[in-house]
């Protein structure tokens, strides 16, 4: 893998109401839009993330995985046949609307994915938001385990629009909540590994058609979706329509 020597670094941190950042959000979006990727440094405090890593587990071991649902669910995918990129993760799907999500749940994720929202608008120029537009696209809130003994995604990429930018929130720690794996890009034919430079509260952004994947987690431990351990993320893709589809 590359060094990231040529990626932008920029310091930032979380009010209470919004990620504030060293450089304008404009400027990032143009360092975005031009090279590709950039890493933002201390965006959120561990400790809220901690709450919301170990609050979504227990919802998650407390309710059981489903397929689809009109409502926040769960979802395990463990090298699916009918997908077209091979993957293996557990998605937790939240929509953000009173009687959709758990109370608790609810309060303990939806100032950071406001955050979220407000930076990845002002980062990319749009106006998404978590209630569906004219064109019916709304922003889903996720949250990403992959497991200890293999979660992994492969390469794929994403049409640049409507989005223009995706944006990956570390929510787990190397060496503490996995050992091994993380998230790779390549921009101008170069690779570049963010797994030992993405800790937890940094966010990555990356232009939306970039090809990325997620390299195996701790592959030769035993898969057990039970176990907290792996790599967690939490990401804020805008979906199209109405269908939830993890
Ligand atoms: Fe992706």
């Amino acid at each position: 893998m590359s060094k990231q020597s040529d990626i932008p670094v920029i310091e930032a941190d979380y009010d209470g109401t919004r990620v504030n950042l060293a450089t304008p959000p404009r400027d990032v979006g143009t360092y975005v839009a031009q090279g590709g990727l950039a890493l933002l440094k201390g965006a959120f405090p561990v400790d809220l993330l901690q709450n919301i890593l170990d609050g979504v587990f227990a919802w998650g071991q407390q309710c059981a995985p489903q397929r689809e649902s009109s409502v926040s669910f769960h979802r395990i995918d463990e090298r699916p046949q009918q997908s077209r990129t091979p993957h293996t993760f557990h998605a937790y799907n939240f929509l953000l609307h009173p009687g959709a999500i758990d109370a608790k749940i609810d309060t303990l994720i939806r100032p950071i994915f406001s955050a979220m929202r407000d930076l990845q608008n002002a980062v990319a120029g749009t106006n998404a938001g978590f209630e569906p537009d004219a064109e019916s696209r709304f922003l889903q809130p996720q949250v990403i385990q992959y497991p200890s003994g293999g979660g992994f995604f492969g390469e794929h990429v994403h049409p640049l629009e409507p989005q223009r930018v995706g944006l990956i929130v570390g929510l787990s720690e190397k060496g503490r909540d996995f050992k091994n794996g993380g998230t790779c890009f390549r921009v101008g034919g170069r690779n570049y590994s963010f797994e030992d430079t993405h800790s937890m509260g940094d966010i990555i952004l990356f232009r939306y058609d970039v090809p990325h994947w997620i390299t195996p987690i701790d592959d030769e431990e035993h898969l057990d979706w039970t176990r907290r351990a792996g790599r967690w993320t939490m990401v804020l893709p805008l979906l199209p329509g109405q269908k939830v589809t993890g």
